[in-house]
Parts: C-alpha cells; sequence; structure tokens
C-alpha cells in the first residue's frame, strides 16, 4: 500500500503534457473488440484502469501488444468467456464489454461493473436500449445474462443523455439489423473520438457530438487505427494547479474547445492565463473573485472537474456556490477540506465556499477519483505536509500525476505505508 505525501505551498513552472482521455480510451478498448482482425489505438494512457481492461481482453482471449502509448488489439480468436466479478468490480467500463459481446454474439454473461462510489450508478438506460433492440436481459445475483435471437435496429429515446448508456447502446447497435435512432443521446466529445473509431472499421453513424445518434447496421467491421484523445478533465485539473499555483505554467497537448465551461469560469474568477492553440500558460493569482458553478452534462460544466474546481474557490473571494447535479455523492472530498481549514457549508450536494481560506497540512483519505484529485491540490496549496491514503482511486485515472506534478516543481511523492 501506497500513500502520496506533499510538502505545500511551491510554486509550479515548466511543462505538463497531457494524456489521452480515460473515458475515451475505457471505451475504444472494448470497441476493437467489434471488429474482426487487428485494430490500433494511439495515444492510450497510463492508467491502472487501462491495466484492468487489457486483462479483460486477454480473458476474451485477443492478443494485446503495448508499444509505449499505442497498442495493438487482434481479435483473429475472440472468445465469448464469462467475464469474472472480480475483474468486472475493477472499473465502471467494464459494463461496455456487454455492448460489445452482445453486438457480436447475440449473448452475454457479465456482472455488474465497480467504479468510483460517487452514486447508486444504475445501468437501467444501457438495459433498456439493449431490450429496444430486441434483447432479453435477466439477472441473478450480480450477474446479467443478455441475450437475444437476433438485433434490430430501433428508436431510443434516453430518459437522461447518459455518457454510459448512449455508448453501450450504440456498440449493441452497429451489428444490428437496420436503423437504430438514439434520442437524447449524450453529446461529449469522447462520444465524437468512439464514433470516428466505429465509423473507420466500416460503421455508419452519424450525428455525433449532437443530441441525435442515427446508426445503420452493417454485417461486419474490420479493425482500424484511432488516437485517444486528449483528456480534458486532466487538463483542467491541472489548469486548476496553474490557476493556484503557476509562476508560468505550461500545460500542453489540449483542446481548448474542450474545455471551455472551465475557461468561461476562469473569465470570471480573474484567472490569469494565456491561451494558444494547444495549450495554456497559467500564473497564480491573489485576488481571485469567488463564483457559482453547477455542473451539467457537456458542454456545460463537467461533473469531473466540480471537486477540483471546489479547491480553486476556496482560494476565491467571497462566496460562491458549488453545486453538483449529475452524481449523488461527488462530495466525499468536502469534510477533508473544511478539516484542513476551508470555511464550507456543506447542504446535500450544493457546497456554499466562503474564501479566501488558509488551509493546513494534514492526514486525509482519497474518496474517489475526482475527489482524490482535489486533496492533491488541496495538499499543494496547503501550508505543511499533507498525506492521502486510498490513493489507488486517484491512479485509476491520472497518468503519472506524481512525476507531472513534480517535474515542475511540486514537492510531492509517494512512500509505501
Ligand atoms: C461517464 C464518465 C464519468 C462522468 C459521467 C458524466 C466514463 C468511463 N465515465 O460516466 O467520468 O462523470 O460520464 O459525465 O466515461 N444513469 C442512470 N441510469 C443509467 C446510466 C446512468 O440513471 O443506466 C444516471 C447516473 O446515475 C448519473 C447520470 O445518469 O446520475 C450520468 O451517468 P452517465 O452519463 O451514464 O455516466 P457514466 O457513463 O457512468
Amino acid at each position: 500500500m501506497e500513500k502520496i505525501v506533499i510538502e505545500g505551498g511551491y510554486p509550479l513552472k515548466g511543462t505538463i503534457t497531457i494524456g489521452g482521455a480515460k473515458n475515451s480510451a475505457v471505451a475504444l478498448i472494448p470497441a476493437a473488440l467489434l471488429a474482426t482482425g487487428k485494430s490500433t489505438i494511439k495515444n492510450v494512457p497510463n492508467i491502472t484502469d487501462r491495466d484492468a481492461l487489457f486483462q479483460i481482453v486477454k480473458l476474451l482471449n485477443c492478443d494485446i501488444k503495448q508499444n509505449d502509448k499505442t497498442i495493438d488489439i487482434d481479435t483473429t480468436k475472440l472468445e465469448n468467456v464469462l467475464i469474472s466479478e472480480e475483474l468486472s468490480v475493477k472499473l465502471r467500463a467494464s459494463y461496455y464489454f456487454m455492448g460489445v459481446l452482445l453486438g457480436r454474439y447475440k449473448h452475454v454473461e457479465i456482472y455488474f461493473p465497480g467504479g468510483c462510489n460517487i452514486g447508486s450508478r444504475p445501468i437501467d438506460l444501457h438495459l433498456k436500449g439493449f431490450k429496444a433492440l430486441g434483447a432479453k436481459v435477466s439477472k441473478r445475483g450480480h450477474k446479467y445474462t443478455i441475450t437475444a435471437d437476433e438485433l434490430k435496429g430501433a428508436e431510443i429515446k434516453l430518459d437522461f443523455a447518459s455518457v454510459g448508456a448512449t455508448i453501450n447502446i450504440m456498440f449493441a447497435a452497429v451489428l444490428a439489423k437496420g436503423r437504430t435512432i438514439i434520442h437524447n443521446a449524450a453529446k461529449e466529445v469522447e462520444i465524437i473520438n468512439i464514433v470516428d473509431f466505429l465509423n473507420k472499421m466500416g460503421a455508419k453513424i452519424s450525428g455525433a457530438g449532437s443530441d441525435t445518434l442515427i446508426i445503420d447496421g452493417v454485417q461486419e467491421l474490420k479493425g482500424a487505427q484511432i488516437e485517444v484523445i486528449p483528456d480534458r478533465i486532466e487538463a483542467g485539473t491541472y489548469m486548476l494547479i496553474g490557476a493556484l499555483l503557476g509562476d508560468n505554467l505550461k500545460i500542453e497537448g489540449i483542446i481548448p474547445e474542450h474545455n471551455q465551461a472551465l475557461l468561461a469560469k476562469f473569465n470570471e474568477m480573474g484567472v490569469k492565463y494565456k491561451l494558444n492553440k494547444n495549450s495554456i500558460i497559467l500564473n497564480k493569482c491573489d485576488n481571485l473573485k469567488a463564483t457559482n458553478v453547477t455542473t451539467e452534462v457537456y458542454p456545460g460544466f463537467p461533473t469531473d472537474l466540480g471537486q477540483p474546481m471546489s479547491v480553486l474557490m476556496t482560494q476565491a473571494k467571497g462566496v460562491g456556490v458549488m453545486e453538483e447535479t449529475i452524481w449523488e455523492n461527488r462530495v466525499g472530498h468536502y469534510p477533508y477540506l473544511q478539516r484542513m481549514g476551508a470555511n464550507i457549508e456543506l447542504d446535500g450536494l450544493k457546497a456554499t465556499i466562503k474564501g479566501k481560506t488558509e488551509l493546513h497540512g494534514m492526514e486525509i483519505n482519497a474518496t474517489d477519483l475526482r475527489g482524490g484529485a482535489a486533496l492533491i491540490m488541496a495538499g499543494l496549496i496547503a501550508n505543511g505536509k499533507t498525506t492521502i491514503s486510498d490513493i489507488g482511486y486517484i491512479l485509476r485515472g491520472y497518468e503519472n500525476i506524481i512525476n507531472k506534478l513534480s517535474n515542475v516543481g511540486a514537492k510531492i511523492k509517494l512512500e509505501e505505508i
């Protein structure tokens, strides 16, 4: 077991390079199994969620070759094997094998997925979609069996624009007979990346990035090449760190349009930054203004940046409100921020944050991936030493976070407990 130890208060200068998007990569890897033959995925981030997916892909008898951030997946010997509960619960995205294996074999048996404890995380919308395509779903304990004589295109209206349900239904529909239309589809940029991959494989999908996806089923998909887009959440997290501690800190390899909602808040708060085509340079600002933030589906303010953003809000003058609207439980980091000295009143999912407050280093626990990142940020600006336990959550989604931060001057290291 390891913990993260931070000595706070050091300015950060130099360059941080952003990796591939976790939320794209965890769908692109299963998507490769929809095709026959070899696919190549470039810019795959080095995170533990990736390693868990590799284990599943190997269990399904596919070959994986990895050369740094490029992976080749050969599905020639693919087998529809039961994915153990132990593997499924390692990450949320294991549910993408539902849509993929259902699409290819019309039958899948799989356990309920895992992931961060940020809410009840039901998959009813995914299952509704599979049923609309003609599948029968049964559940025994934590195990789902989903089966169909044939999958037929259908019109599906999602009750909520769920990212996971949109992708999973699309996976089942690409090899179905006829046309599927998903109304109220998620519009996240990762979906465009995944549709791009599927279309390169020979799928016929249009409307990616809008709220209506049209999928015309094809008989077969062939292996293709794709590059994972930059991680807008990793980028946003380091942009927030730059606003707190930057001394001309450069965040490189970003797509600024993907972080529009965060940049709009930076403008309101008075964050000092200079935007280039694929990078941003940030400087610490001592007189930030308070602002209110409500998390929304894309292109609104991302729920995944709500917790990191709340740390910046503790350093702004005045009263600001951070309201989470997507997940029921994305508030686990607040009690720790309070104990570190932040002035925060929590009412359900609404945090009223009064700044600016000094934070003091102490022993804390990561409660989830993004909450963990928020606590690293708090440790970086706090006086003295902060020790963070349960860091497995953080390593699931932020590649080389310790190196990326120490390379720009942060006093941060991993220590064995
Ligand atoms: C994805 C992202 C996650 C991000 C979230 C919202 C991945 C691997 N994770 O998660 O980082 O925070 O999008 O942008 O891409 N819901 C249902 N029934 C369902 C599915 C979802 O009620 O069948 C609800 C959820 O409980 C939640 C909301 O819809 O309240 C959003 O979920 P969804 O968009 O599906 O999130 P994920 O795809 O799991």
